[in-house]
């Protein structure tokens, strides 16, 4: 995908604004901390990975307008609180603006963690396409792609470097309610490469399931814990479950920096409730009483049991997931302490 959706120059955040695609490709303009948090917090930037790089971005736009890192941070950290890269990249940029002299070299930080997770989703993308046989039909959920991360993508970016090696895949995208990421912004992508897919909407993968119509699932996540337990888009729960009952192999991709070793499971995730409005309605369009109550967790816990293997950018990883995460992980630490 050609597309910058992410860049950082004259000291100003340009952003494309994934909440008008497919329909329109517009770009916001971000000149303060305040101005990323709020296009964080409004999905006009979304995605685990690719909030991180905004927000590390955004922590550099505080040191130029030398304001105090600390309460830049904490704003930051109010947008959306499911995601580790989130936190992760604002703690690597506190780390550096606290120590080192100059905005200068918080923006070069910033633009070396963009640069990184491009870097981490080709790795990983290498690892997982081995995975895909060719021929094979893969469901995707929500948009774990090039918009959602660096470039390249964790979920999509698995089955970019497999067609791209020359494997024919097709790829079931689940249209993601309550806000269609799916649908807007995976189809679009898909599309955009030619790469052979079909949309349906959420409730139709247990059927292609039982037809056998789908033979691998892979989607991002936006943390996992030590367990291996993963929080990702809400419905990826329900399609684990119908993976394992249909033996389908269900496939999460991430960066290392979408671990979180602090928690020993999934139970302590704080999952993000968002508005309900969002599901009483489609792209703003009522579709409900305005007036009834509407539940909307943005998120939910795949237990690790129902994991056939995380790929990192250091490996694929299976069970005993405890273990091989702690194992894996090191090895990333090992290979940073020498770059
Ligand atoms: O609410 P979103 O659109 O930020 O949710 C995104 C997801 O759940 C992705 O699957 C996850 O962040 C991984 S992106 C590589």
């Amino acid at each position: 995908m050609n597309i910058q959706h992410i860049q950082f120059k004259e000291n100003q955040l340009v952003l494309l604004d994934q909440r008008k695609l497919p329909l329109a490709v517009e770009y916001i303009t971000c000149t303060t901390p305040e101005e990323v948090a709020e296009a964080i917090r409004t999905l006009a930037v979304r995605g685990a990975p690719a909030i991180g790089i905004a927000a590390a971005y955004g922590m550099a736009l505080g040191a130029l307008l030398g304001r105090d890192p600390r309460e830049v941070a904490a704003l930051l950290g109010s947008t959306r609180p499911t995601a580790v890269n989130l936190f992760w990249a604002i703690e690597r940029m506190l780390s550096v603006i606290e120590t080192s002299a100059g905005a200068e070299a918080a923006v070069r930080e910033a633009a070396r963690i963009h640069q990184e997770d491009i870097a981490m989703n080709e790795r990983i993308g290498a690892f997982g396409a081995s995975l895909l046989e060719d021929g094979t039909a893969v469901l995707t959920h929500c948009n774990a792609g090039a918009l959602a991360t660096g470039g390249h993508g964790t979920a999509l970016g698995v089955i970019r470097t497999a067609v791209r090696s020359g494997k024919h895949l097709t790829v079931f995208i689940d249209e993601t309610r309550p806000l269609l990421q799916g649908a807007r912004l995976t189809a679009w992508e898909l599309q955009t490469e030619n790469i052979p897919c079909y949309l349906i909407t959420d409730s139709m993968a247990g059927y292609f399931m039982k037809q056998g119509q789908i033979e691998a699932v892979i989607v991002g996540a936006d943390r996992i814990a030590a367990n291996g337990d993963t929080a990702n888009k809400i419905g990826t729960y329900s399609l684990a479950v119908l993976a394992k009952e249909h033996g389908i192999p269900f496939y999460v991709a991430a960066p290392s920096n979408s671990f979180d070793l602090s928690l020993g499971s999934g139970d302590h995730i704080v999952i993000e409730e968002r508005n309900g409005a969002e599901v009483r309605e489609i792209a703003g369009v009522a579709t409900a009483p305005p007036q009834v109550p509407a539940k909307n967790p943005a998120f939910d816990v795949t237990p690790a049991s129902y994991i056939t293997a995380i790929i990192s950018e250091m490996g694929v990883i299976r069970p005993p997931y405890e273990e091989n995460i702690k194992l894996t992980l090191s090895g990333a630490k090992e290979r940073m302490r020498h770059a």
